[in-house]
C-alpha cells in the first residue's frame, strides 16, 4: 500500500490517502483548516449510528447544552440520525459524543479544545464553552463534506480514532464586511457569520457607514437612515439594520463566539450623514447623496460643537446595543480634513468612546493622534503609521491591503473586485506571516488578522461569497496556526479538500488554478 502510495503521489494523485466521501483514513491525514496544533492517530474508529446521541457531562453550565444544540443543529440534517442532547447525566455509549468543560486543562486557553476520539466514544473538552464551539468545528470538518447537506446522505459517518489539542496563535480573527458601499441585509450578514464560524474565526467588523449610505438606525438621529440609508453605489435603494436587527444579529454572532465590531467611519467618509443633516456642514446646507466611489472628499466640521453632539449620541447608541469592548471610529483618508483637525477629532471622540465604556480602534492613520493605552490600530496601508501607534503602546490589528484585502481581485480576469492594492490569488492571501511581514510590527504588538471586504463592487451576497472565498480559510489559519506550522504547498492540498464542503454548503467560490479542486485530499 505504501508503495502504491509513493506512485500515486508521483503522478499528482493523493486520493489513496483519504476517500473524499469518507473522510480522513488516518486522523493525521485530516483536512482540517485551520491547520490544528496537534494530531496524533490510534487504532480504530469512531461511527455515528442511529444511536449516536450528544451528552453533556453532569454539573456543565447551561451554554454546554445550548452548544451541543446548535452540533445536533448541524449533524441531524444530513445524516437524519436524530442526534438528540443529553442533560440528565446518564454516560455516553458507543457512537455517542461527550461535552464537557475541562477547567484545569490551562494550556487550551479561552479557545482552544481537546478531542480524543476512539471507537467507541468522541470526547470534547475545553476551559470554556468558546473552546467547545470551535471544536465542534473541527468535529464537522472530520466528516465528510455531506455532513454540511440540507437533506438526508448516505454517509458513513466516521472518524478516525486519535487525539487533537488545539488552540489559537492570535486572540483575534476576523474579516470585515462593507455594508454601506451596498448594503446586506440580516440574513446575509449572518450566513457570513456561519462561514467565520466554520473555520474558527472569532471577530466581525461591520463598516455600518460611509459616503454612500448609513445602514444602523440612530433613534435621537432618525435621518441618517431615512434619508442616508435609502442611497448606495450605482443608485440602488440601499437600506439600513433597525436597533432590533442589529441586537439579533449581535445575539447570532455571540452565540458562535463571535464579537461584532460596529464602524462609524468618521471624520471622512461621512457624506451620508452630512446629506442627511444640513447642520452638521460648516455652511449649513446639506450635501447632495453620494453614490459614486470616490473616497476623501467628505469630513465632518471637527470645530463645531454640534459634532460631537452628533457623535456622543451615535456612539452612545450603537455602544448601548454592543457587548464587545472596541468600537471602530474609522479615521482613514480624511484627506480633506486638516491634520491639526484631524487629530483634535480623533483625540475627542477617543474621549467620547471610553466614556460609553469601550475601546477605541480605528484605521493606521488615527496614530496621528494622541492614542489611549487600549487602543487597537488596525494596519492597513502605511507602516509608519503602525509604528507610530506601537511607540505610544497600541496594539497592532493586521490587515495588509496587499494581502488581505480581499474585495481586491484575483488576477486580472476577475470580473468583480478592484486592483489598487494588489492582486490577490489565494496564495498571496495565505504566503504571508504577520509577525515578520513589515519589520518594525514584531509578534508582540499584534492582536490579530482581520480581512476586509468592502463592497464598492458587489451588490449580490454570491457576489461576496465569490470574493470571501477560497480566501478565507487561509485568513483563518493565518490567524489560528503558528507560522512555523504553515505551508502553502501542504495547505494548498488541505483546501482542495474544501471546495466539496463549499459546494455542499451553496458557496459559489473562485476556482482558482492553483488548486486541485478536482483531487481533493490528502
Ligand atoms: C481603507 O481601505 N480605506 C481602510
Amino acid at each position: 500500500m505504501k508503495k502504491l502510495c509513493l506512485v500515486m503521489l508521483t503522478i499528482g494523485l493523493f486520493s489513496c490517502q483519504s476517500n473524499p466521501t469518507t473522510g480522513p483514513a488516518d486522523l493525521t491525514r485530516n483536512t482540517i483548516i485551520p491547520k490544528p496544533v496537534s494530531v496524533t492517530s490510534a487504532d480504530g474508529t469512531f461511527i455515528l449510528t442511529s444511536r449516536s446521541d450528544i451528552f453533556v457531562a453532569e454539573g456543565s453550565p447551561e451554554e454546554v447544552a445550548v452548544i451541543g444544540n446548535y452540533l445536533a443543529e448541524r449533524l441531524n440534517p444530513s445524516t437524519g440520525l436524530g442526534l438528540r442532547v443529553i442533560t440528565d447525566g446518564r454516560k455516553p455509549g458507543k457512537g455517542d459524543i461527550l461535552l464537557a468543560i475541562n477547567e484545569g486543562d490551562t494550556e487550551l486557553g479561552e479557545e482552544g479544545y481537546e478531542l480524543v476520539i476512539t471507537g467507541k466514544v468522541m470526547t470534547l473538552t475545553a476551559v470554556r464553552p468558546a473552546g467547545l464551539f470551535r471544536g465542534i468545528q473541527t468535529i464537522r470538518q472530520l466528516l465528510p463534506p455531506a455532513i454540511e447537506s440540507a437533506t438526508i446522505q448516505p454517509g458513513p459517518w466516521v472518524i478516525p480514532a486519535g487525539t487533537i489539542r488545539d488552540w489559537p496563535e492570535y486572540g483575534h480573527r476576523g474579516e470585515m464586511l462593507d455594508v454601506a458601499r451596498h448594503f446586506f441585509g440580516p440574513e446575509d450578514v449572518k450566513r457570513f457569520i456561519d462561514h467565520l464560524a466554520l473555520y474558527k474565526m472569532n471577530v466581525f467588523h461591520l463598516h455600518l457607514s460611509d459616503d454612500q449610505g448609513w445602514r444602523i438606525e440612530i433613534k435621537s438621529w432618525p435621518n441618517l437612515t431615512a434619508h442616508g440609508g435609502k442611497t448606495e453605489v450605482g443608485g440602488g435603494e440601499g437600506g439600513f439594520f433597525t436597533q432590533e436587527e442589529y441586537s439579533d444579529i449581535v445575539k447570532y454572532a455571540e452565540e458562535r463566539y463571535i464579537t461584532i465590531i460596529p464602524e462609524i467611519d468618521m471624520p471622512g467618509h461621512t457624506n451620508a450623514a452630512l446629506s442627511s443633516y444640513p447642520e452638521l456642514n460648516s455652511d449649513g446646507k446639506a450635501k447632495e447623496p453620494y453614490t459614486g466611489t470616490k473616497v476623501g472628499f467628505s469630513s465632518l466640521d471637527t470645530r463645531s460643537e454640534i459634532t460631537y453632539k452628533f457623535v456622543d449620541d451615535v456612539v452612545r447608541e450603537i455602544a448601548a446595543l454592543t457587548p464587545g469592548q472596541y468600537f471602530h471610529i474609522g479615521g482613514d483618508e480624511s484627506h480633506s480634513t486638516k491634520i491639526d483637525d484631524y487629530i483634535y477629532f480623533v483625540n475627542r471622540v477617543q474621549d467620547i468612546v471610553e466614556s460609553h465604556g469601550k475601546s477605541v480602534t480605528g484605521w493606521d492613520e488615527i496614530a496621528h493622534a494622541t492614542l489611549k493605552p487600549d487602543v487597537v490600530v488596525q494596519y492597513w496601508a502605511r507602516p509608519a503609521n503602525a509604528v507610530k501607534g506601537i511607540a505610544q503602546g497600541a496594539k497592532v490589528l493586521m490587515s495588509p491591503c496587499q494581502h488581505a484585502y480581499t474585495d481586491m481581485k484575483y488576477d486580472s480576469t476577475t470580473v468583480l473586485g478592484l486592483s489598487w492594492a494588489a492582486y490577490i490569488e489565494v496564495d498571496d492571501a495565505y504566503n504571508w506571516d504577520p509577525a515578520t511581514l513589515v519589520p518594525e510590527i514584531k509578534r508582540e504588538n499584534i492582536v490579530g488578522v482581520q480581512a476586509p471586504l468592502w463592497a464598492e463592487t458587489i451588490s449580490t451576497f454570491d457576489e461576496a461569497e465569490y470574493l470571501i472565498f477560497p480566501r478565507l480559510p487561509g485568513y483563518a489559519e493565518i490567524g489560528w496556526t503558528p507560522a512555523e506550522m504553515r505551508s502553502w504547498d501542504e495547505y494548498r492540498v488541505r483546501l482542495a479538500a474544501h471546495g466539496k464542503r463549499m459546494e455542499t454548503l451553496g458557496i459559489g467560490f473562485y476556482r482558482s488554478p492553483l488548486i486541485d479542486w478536482d483531487q481533493p485530499g490528502l
